[in-house]
């Protein structure tokens, strides 16, 4: 048996020598190394061998095992690197095409925009915090004074979860969380996605806001015109005319929409304004007392303000997109445009 080892070893070896492609040498493989090779044909026969020579039989199978499987491996990557080299000595490469590139990627636009609300909110002194987009119905509505059958609601039905968990409509209920966790001084902006059954031109079922909040002492709605109107100028310019319109949340009193100059004509009125000449950019108002009083803050001693924006609409009126969709197609073409 021994002895059938060495002749076996010198015959694989015979053979390699010989074995001038890649073919020959898988063949030489299989023959011997194979499932059903002749040196595995060997090994599985180790139950005939006398007891005494066993060990030394399986030593010698296995060593001449990883001797072959190393020339075999040898072999074949002489082999390419010859077929390499002669594919270039024979000019079957070009090498002075121009090489092929990866293109780097772009920032998204949105991704652009919320980068540059927070860098000018965090030089107001906010800090930038994010809440979970899987909200329970209490902080995405009835922390916020929208109770269960509140008109408000309507305007923002959503996708429920279970009944009382939702995907949230707005990034206002991050207010409500951090109220609960953080005494007074506060001020925070929020981004995130939010959720609502809305598909459009200029409606997505998902989008992204922008939330602010600033709780402190003695906080007036001149405060909150004086950082809106300091933030508005940095984003569309210092030429920036604003307007605050009365307006309703539930979760602010009083509330204001806040509008710019139509960005577009000027406000002479077109297309993007409706014709009005101005733009909706934003809700806010005064945090209501019943949203501190459910958070233990005493509506007495503290008083703030909150905001909330649509990340998309200041994308697409900064950039003159006109179809929101765009946005969310990942066409290159579009994106290496910003
Ligand atoms: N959450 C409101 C919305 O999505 C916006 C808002 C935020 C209004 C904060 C007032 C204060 O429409």
């Amino acid at each position: 048996m021994i002895a059938g080892i060495q002749q076996l070893e010198n015959d694989a070896l015979a053979e390699l020598e010989n074995a001038g492609s890649q073919d020959a040498l898988l063949a030489v493989k299989t023959k011997y190394l194979g499932r059903r090779g002749l040196l595995t044909g060997l090994l599985r026969n180790i139950s005939q061998v006398p007891a005494e020579e066993k060990p030394l039989f399986g030593k010698r199978c296995n060593e001449v095992k990883v001797l072959l499987e190393n020339k075999i491996e040898e072999s074949l990557l002489r082999l390419s690197e010859g077929a390499k080299k002669q594919t270039l000595t024979r000019g079957k490469i070009d090498v002075t095409l121009p090489g092929r590139g990866t293109r780097p990627g772009r920032i998204h636009p949105v991704t652009q925009i919320r980068r540059e609300i927070c860098d000018i909110f965090s030089s107001f002194g906010f800090s930038v915090v994010e809440g979970p987009e899987v909200e329970l119905d209490y902080y995405n509505f009835e922390a916020l004074n929208m109770p269960p059958d509140h008109p408000a609601r309507d305007m923002q039905d959503t996708f429920y979860i279970e009944e009382k968990t939702v995907l949230r409509t707005h990034t206002s209920p991050v207010q409500v969380r951090v109220m609960q966790q953080v005494k007074p001084p506060v001020r925070i902006l929020s981004p995130g996605r939010v959720y609502r059954r809305d598909s459009d031109v200029s409606h997505t079922p998902m989008f992204h806001q922008i939330e602010g909040l600033l709780v402190d002492y003695d906080v007036s709605f001149a405060d909150l015109k004086g950082i809106l109107t300091a933030f508005l100028k940095r984003v569309f310019g210092d030429a920036t005319t604003l307007r605050f319109r009365p307006s309703f949340f539930p979760f602010t009193e009083p509330s204001a929409e806040v509008d710019i100059r139509c960005v577009m004509c000027a406000g002479r009125g077109c297309r993007v304004c409706g014709h009005s000449g101005w733009l909706e950019i934003l809700g806010s108002g005064m945090v209501d007392p019943t949203v501190f009083q459910n958070v233990g803050y005493d509506a007495e001693v503290y008083s703030g303000f909150a905001f909330g924006l649509g990340l998309e609409r200041i994308a697409m009126l900064k950039y003159g997109i006109s179809d929101i969709r765009l946005l969310f197609e990942n066409d290159i073409r579009f994106l290496r445009q910003f």
